[in-house]
Order: structure tokens, then C-alpha cells, then sequence
């Protein structure tokens, strides 16, 4: 039998005794190198804009964190709500993509999650059953859109707002009384969300006429509540002719769409899922507008001179600063100006009401 030269054999236990007893320790701690919080690599974030979504844990919320935690523009995403956000928060935070993800809960800790916020998403408040009007929410939503905005106007006064909650109508008016009172309201960075009305007209024309809706773009005016939804089909891109039976299935299904999801639904709450892909296509679309990029245009509820009201959706061109531009609305046919005219005699009332309110 041979035996192992001596060398061989002090190689292997010297191996061993390496494996046992690792390269100090405390040593790389003394240097630079040492993975400790405070000189952790991702202390800087990535390049990229500060987003808060306000009802972070609710049925649009989550999605809507999930789809801008993905999303390469945003840096750091902060979630609110006053309720589950530590467990939402935990969830996304685990998601290997560029933004950091914290959780903030309860109004006391509202302030701190909109400092240094560029865009702030608002889908806080209570949802439809079916049967109710938006206008039916006015009451309790009126109150947590009045709270959120003041808090903006503290932390955070040059952001731009995307505001979800419903009534709409009314709670874009509410938010530019408490930005008035604040004395920070900026017309151009206050927008009412009315993306899903532009998605679900895209969709439902793209069905009639056989094409692949993401080729198909119908512009939605006016407002964002029944018949204050006005789809200007006379401007569908690509040029389309349709006939008077096909309009009104179209104009009546776009603007009883939120309704149809309420009922299917049954008592589980309206639109999220759909929501929460609309306002991230808007949030996407305000944040490459404040990256510079040019020839950004989407349909907003924003204040607005395109009509006699204060307050209209309209196409509006955004740029870094938001609105940049609001578009005239084009020619329309008399189908259309119709609808317009009973359009603006509710939105006027809608927005009186969140005016009045946020005076009070
Ligand atoms: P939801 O009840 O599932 O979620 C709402 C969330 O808001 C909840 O997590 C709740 O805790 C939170 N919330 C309540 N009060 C709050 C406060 N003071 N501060 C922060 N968060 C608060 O409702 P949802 O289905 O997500 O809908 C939210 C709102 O969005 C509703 O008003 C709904 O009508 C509206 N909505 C608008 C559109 C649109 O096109 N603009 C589309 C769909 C829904
Ligand atoms: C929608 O259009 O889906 C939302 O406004 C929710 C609703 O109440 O219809």
C-alpha cells in the first residue's frame, strides 16, 4: 500500500481547516466592502421618477402597485392606505425590478409618503354597487379626496396628480378648491383620470369593426359619469364610417361600461382590473412627458377654456410640466353636439357640487 506524501496530506487539512474557518470576518466589515444597510449598493435607487398611489391595498390599488412596480420610469413607489398596506407593501417590495417599494399606513404617516413625490395616483375611496349612481359616492369620497389633496398641498405641492376616485366630475373640481385655498394649485398638474373610457371605447370600436384595438384610438370627451362620457366617433383613428344602428350600440355601451362591470360584478365593487391597466397606460404616459419626451397626447378631465365649463375632458398634450396644451375638440357632427349639450348640463351641476363642497 502507498502511502500519501506528507505535503499532499498537510494541503488537505489545511483545506479543511480554511472551509472551518472562513476569511475573517470582521476584517471586511473594517473595509469598505462589507454589506451593511448603510453602504448597501441599492442606497441610491435607480434613475427614475418618486410615484405614491393613495388606496394603495384597495380592489384598483394593488394591481395598479404591481403594474408601476414593474414599470422602468418609476425609482421609488411609495403605498398608502389606511388600511394593509404592510402586507401589500411586503409582497410587491419582492419583485426583482428596478423600484424601491415602501409601505406607509394610517394618516399619520400620509405626509411622509408624498415628500418628494413627482406623481401622485389617487384610487382612494369607496366603489359602486349595483343600482347606484357615481354621484352616490359623492359623500363619502368627497371628504378622503378633500383630506389627500391638503396633505399633497403640504408634502408634495408640485406633483402631478392622477385622480381615480369617483365622482370624478366632482372630485377634480374638489382638488383644485384645496390646492386654490393652499395656495399651490397648478391647473396643468391636476388631471381626472378618464383613460378607461379612451380603453373601453378602443376596445368595443375595435369589435365592430374587426380590428386589433391597440391600432384603434377613439377620442372621449367631456366627463366621466354616463351620459357626460362622449365618444367623438366621427374622430376614430384609423378613419372609420359607422352606420346609425352601430353608433348608438357604441356610444350606449361606452358610456354604461363602469355599469356593465358593476353589475356583473353583483356587489363586489366596479372596474379594477381594467382600471388599474388604464391608469398605468396615463401614468406611463404623464411620466414620459416629464422625462421630455415630445408629442404626448391622451383624453384627461382637466381645467379647461375648450368650453364654457371650468372642467372638461378633453385631448390634452402633456409635457414636463402636465397639461401642457389642451387640444380643440375638432369638428363634430350633429349627433355628437347633441350629446355634448346634454352633456354639459350635468357636468356644470357635478362641478358646482365638488365646488361648493370643498368651500364649505
Ligand atoms: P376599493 O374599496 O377596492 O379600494 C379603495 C381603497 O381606498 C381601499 O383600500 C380603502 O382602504 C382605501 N381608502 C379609503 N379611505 C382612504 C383614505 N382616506 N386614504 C387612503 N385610502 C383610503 O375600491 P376600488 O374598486 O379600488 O375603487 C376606488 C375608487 O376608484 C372608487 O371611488 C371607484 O368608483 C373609482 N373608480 C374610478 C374609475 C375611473 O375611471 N376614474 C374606474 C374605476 C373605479
Ligand atoms: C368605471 O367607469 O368603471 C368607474 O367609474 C367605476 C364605476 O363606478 O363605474
Amino acid at each position: 500500500m502507498s502511502m500519501q506524501p506528507n505535503s499532499d496530506a498537510s494541503e488537505r487539512i489545511a483545506r479543511i481547516a480554511a472551509h472551518l474557518n472562513p476569511h475573517n470576518l470582521n476584517m471586511e466589515e473594517n473595509d469598505s466592502c462589507s454589506l451593511m444597510g448603510s453602504n448597501c449598493r441599492s442606497k441610491g435607487g435607480a434613475p427614475g421618477f418618486k410615484v405614491a398611489i393613495l388606496g394603495a391595498a384597495g380592489g384598483i390599488g394593488q394591481p395598479l402597485s404591481m403594474l408601476m412596480k414593474i414599470n422602468p420610469l418609476v425609482s421609488v413607489l411609495h403605498l398608502y392606505d389606511v388600511v394593509n398596506t404592510p402586507g401589500v407593501t411586503a409582497d410587491i417590495s419582492h419583485m426583482d425590478t428596478g423600484a424601491v417599494v415602501r409601505g406607509f399606513l394610517g394618516q399619520k404617516q400620509l405626509e411622509d409618503a408624498l415628500i418628494g413625490m413627482d406623481l401622485v395616483i389617487i384610487p382612494a375611496g369607496v366603489p359602486r354597487k349595483p343600482g347606484m349612481t357615481r354621484d352616490d359616492l359623492f359623500n363619502i369620497n368627497a371628504g378622503i379626496v378633500k383630506t389627500l389633496c391638503e396633505a399633497i398641498a403640504k408634502s408634495c405641492p408640485k406633483a402631478i396628480v392622477n385622480l381615480i376616485s369617483n365622482p370624478v366630475n366632482s372630485t377634480v373640481p374638489i382638488a383644485a378648491e384645496v390646492f386654490k385655498r393652499a395656495g399651490t394649485y397648478d391647473p396643468s398638474r391636476l388631471l381626472g383620470v378618464t383613460m378607461l373610457d379612451v380603453v373601453r371605447a378602443n376596445t368595443f370600436v375595435a369589435e365592430v369593426l374587426g380590428l386589433d384595438p391597440r391600432e384603434v384610438n377613439v377620442p372621449v370627451v367631456g366627463g366621466h359619469a354616463g351620459i357626460t362620457i362622449l365618444p367623438l366617433l366621427s374622430q376614430v383613428k384609423p378613419p372609420s364610417s359607422f352606420t346609425p344602428k352601430e353608433i348608438e350600440y357604441l356610444t350606449d355601451r361606452i358610456q354604461n361600461g363602469g355599469t356593465e362591470v358593476v353589475e356583473a360584478k353583483a356587489g363586489a365593487g366596479s372596474a379594477t382590473l381594467s382600471m388599474a391597466y388604464a391608469a398605468v397606460k396615463f401614468a406611463d404616459a404623464c411620466l414620459r412627458a416629464l422625462r421630455g419626451d415630445a408629442g404626448i397626447i391622451e383624453c384627461a378631465y382637466v381645467d379647461s377654456k375648450v368650453t364654457e365649463l371650468p372642467f372638461f375632458a378633453s385631448k390634452v398634450r402633456l409635457g414636463r410640466g402636465g397639461v401642457e396644451e389642451i387640444l380643440p375638440l375638432g369638428p363634430l357632427n350633429d349627433y355628437e353636439r347633441e350629446g355634448l349639450e346634454k352633456a354639459k348640463k350635468e357636468l356644470v351641476v357635478s362641478v358646482e357640487k365638488g365646488v361648493s363642497f370643498a368651500r364649505k
